[in-house]
């Protein structure tokens, strides 16, 4: 399903930004790429409300004209997401209080406290008055609650409402007690007052680390749920008047700060940002994008932002090549996208934005290189018109991605600082990519019913509850592969006593007695299916309970010989348990023996190339893309349609730099 009757091709639009004559010359100029919508109002607070008492529609509603007059899909933001000066001057309330303590001045954006009474009544009534009066118009075809969502605040509001987000949560203050493990340091509250936030006034160790994770990662929960309720207060401000048009909010692929699958449960349509760097791998962005659809287990998504051409705010903006744009358009396409927008349409003269790419350029005119592109793709996006829309992934593996893991593995004092949940992510996701192998990214309440490869890295906190469905899944012939670090704590980081991997011991037939830390840049040799493969970062010290063998360590210590890598029948299916960080050979050698006799296939193409599909309606929607600048020979064999050439094709044999094929079968 999508909401859409077309492929949404636009972007944020600022014309407010602009003299009105620029306007018409934008829709000239626009109308030549083939754009087809708009995304506005996303930073007008202090235009539409000068001070608290006016509100001025004004200049909205002359941009709102235009757009409907030229035929725009409108994507209607609410604006809320930077603070009008006197809102923050005569409330400074509504200001964040960072991590230092620091109760912030006016400035910068995505800077209000999520639990200021006065910046929810004003967010929560700007929201409806755009509602009122633009809900109606047919042209608005998705709000758009604030911006980016994110960051945190530590003041004494949030202070407040967390007490009261935790008495919901554990009742009394015993329960509190116990669930954050208090008497370690002689923490032990008396009274829900003695709840302070975990900043650097308090139990946090630097940025990243915490002396009591268990508070650290209610503060998050907490905090994740509080940004939550400010896009819910909109979003149900907005539902008084506007009973159906779809209301999203961009989000930021695996951004650490919030939960969202969580956010994806209010969301009528999940939209998000994509900002890879200059070495940023295709993998990552095709698992970032997956992520994105597999929040709404599934369902197409908007690619709400991307560059046309470079970023600002990275270390080094390199230009997106010739013809990289449009293949990385496809790629979101490939991976569920139903919308290509950019972040900008018309480049700024001055803020901090203005060396960020935009259709149109400073030169002011499309006699340039990265506007040509963007008209190509247009033209193209048009001649597609629906066909692909609303098409769905068919995965058959899944990857387990869970924001309240993200946060207290990386919370944990020990054993190693050099683990990243994400880039252990990515480490399983790649060697799937890598064998064009279709996944899912889907979280830990999600069905697991549809995948005959289940992969959990580092699924460090766990619950009975979570394990028993863990235990059904392969009990009913699924395989599920684990890592080190999985299974170790309850979900407010106390550890399983009894042995690691605690709850998951019977379904992978293991005890881990002990946990090594290797440092960095040491590697070991891990013996595996009659190779050498090499090992890294932690070494597990595995006992077989009931499990094999598939590989041991060949090492000068003390666990020479000892089991890295085993594998217990359980029920019907299988589970595999990987004590260390493999090398890609010994990932290679994991997927294949994993794989054995599923019926999933794997297509291994010269890196580079990335071959994945949709479907609808019967029809395969085959892209096939080239993600370097080096032509590059392959040779698939496809029989299919070209749907941008309409021509027939039997194979492929070379794609040039950034190529990007479209085949319906
Ligand atoms: C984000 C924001 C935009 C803009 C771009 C620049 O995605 O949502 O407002 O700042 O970054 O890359
Ligand atoms: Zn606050």
């Amino acid at each position: 399903m999508t909401p859409f009757n077309k492929i949404l091709f636009g972007g944020d639009y600022n014309p407010e930004q602009w003299p009105k004559e620029i306007w018409l010359e934008d829709m000239r100029i626009l109308n030549l790429a083939h754009i087809n919508s708009a995304t506005i109002n996303v930073f007008s607070w202090a235009l539409l409300q000068p001070s608290e008492s006016i509100y001025d529609f004004s200049r909205l509603d002359d941009i709102v004209d235009l757009l409907v007059k030229h035929n725009y899909q409108i994507v209607f933001a609410t604006s809320t997401a930077a603070l009008p000066a006197w809102l923050s001057r005569r409330y400074p309330e509504v200001n964040r209080t960072d991590f230092e303590g620091r109760q912030h001045k006016f400035g910068h954006r995505h800077n209000a406290c999520p639990n200021s009474p006065v910046f929810k009544k004003y967010t929560k009534l700007l929201a409806q008055k755009l509602a009122e009066r633009y809900g109606h118009l047919a042209n608005v075809v998705c709000w758009h609650i604030s911006n980016e969502y994110g960051g945190e605040c530590y003041c004494d509001n949030c202070a407040k409402a967390f007490r009261e987000w935790l008495k919901k949560r554990y009742e009394t203050i015993e329960a509190v007690n116990r669930a954050w493990n208090m008497t370690f340091w002689s923490h032990t509250l008396y009274d829900w007052d003695d709840i302070v936030v975990p900043n650097a006034l308090g139990d946090a160790i630097g940025y990243e680390k915490t002396a009591f994770a268990g508070l650290s990662l209610d503060y998050r929960r907490f905090m994740s749920d509080a940004i939550l309720t400010n896009f819910i207060a909109e979003k149900e401000a907005i539902r008084i008047v506007d009973e159906k048009t779809p209301i999203t909010t961009n989000l930021m692929g695996t951004y650490k700060g919030l939960d969202y699958f969580k956010f994806a449960k209010e969301m009528d349509i999940v939209s998000w940002d994509n900002y890879p760097s200059y070495d940023t791998p295709a993998s990552f962005t095709a698992m970032s994008h997956d992520l994105m659809r597999g929040l709404k287990a599934g369902q197409p998504f908007m690619l709400m932002e991307q560059t046309p051409s470079q970023q600002n705010w990275q270390p080094y903006n390199s230009l997106k090549k010739p013809g990289q744009m449009r293949c990385m358009s496809y790629q979101a396409m490939a991976h569920g996208a139903d919308t290509i927008q950019f972040f900008q349409l018309r480049r700024s003269i001055g803020g901090c934005e203005k060396f960020h790419g935009a259709v149109i350029d400073h030169v002011g005119h499309e006699h340039t290189r990265v506007f040509r592109e963007v008209a190509t793709l247009g033209k193209e996006l048009e001649q597609l018109g629906n066909t692909i829309l609303g098409a769905r992934t068919q995965a058959k593996v899944g990857i387990i991605f869970d924001w309240p893991n993200y946060w207290a593995l990386e919370y944990t004092s020990g054993p190693t600082q050099d683990l990243r949940y994400v880039e252990h992510i990515h480490h399983y996701y790649k060697e799937f990519y890598r064998r064009q192998i279709a996944v899912d990214m889907v979280g830990l309440d999600q069905d697991f019913s549809q995948y005959q490869v289940l992969v959990a890295p580092c699924l460090y906190l766990i619950s009975d509850e979570q394990a028993k469905k863990i235990e059904e899944f392969v009990a009913q012939g699924g395989r599920f592969i684990t890592t080190m670090l999985s299974g170790i704590a309850t979900e407010s980081d106390n550890v399983h006593l009894g042995g690691y991997p605690g709850p998951l011991k019977q379904v992978l037939g293991i005890w881990v007695e002990e946990i090594d830390a290797l440092p960095p840049k040491e590697q070991i040799t891990v013996r595996f299916a009659s190779q050498n493969v090499r090992a890294s970062l932690l070494c597990d010290v595995i006992h077989l309970k009931g499990a094999e063998q598939l590989a041991t360590y060949q090492t000068n210590d003390f666990y020479n010989d000892y089991p890295v890598i085993t594998k217990n029948t359980f029920g019907q299916g299988q589970s595999y348990y990987v004590g260390t960080l493999l090398d890609n050979l010994g990932m290679e050698l994991l997927v294949e023996e994993v794989l054995r006799d599923l019926s999933i296939e794997s297509c291994v193409l010269s890196q580079g190339l990335e071959w994945t599909k949709r479907h609808k309606d019967g029809k395969t929607y085959h892209f096939i893309m080239n993600h370097t600048n080096q032509m590059i020979a392959c040779d698939i064999a496809l029989m299919g349609r070209n749907l941008l050439t309409t021509e027939i094709i039997t194979n492929i044999t070379q794609l040039s730099p950034y190529e990007t094929l479209i085949i319906e079968t």
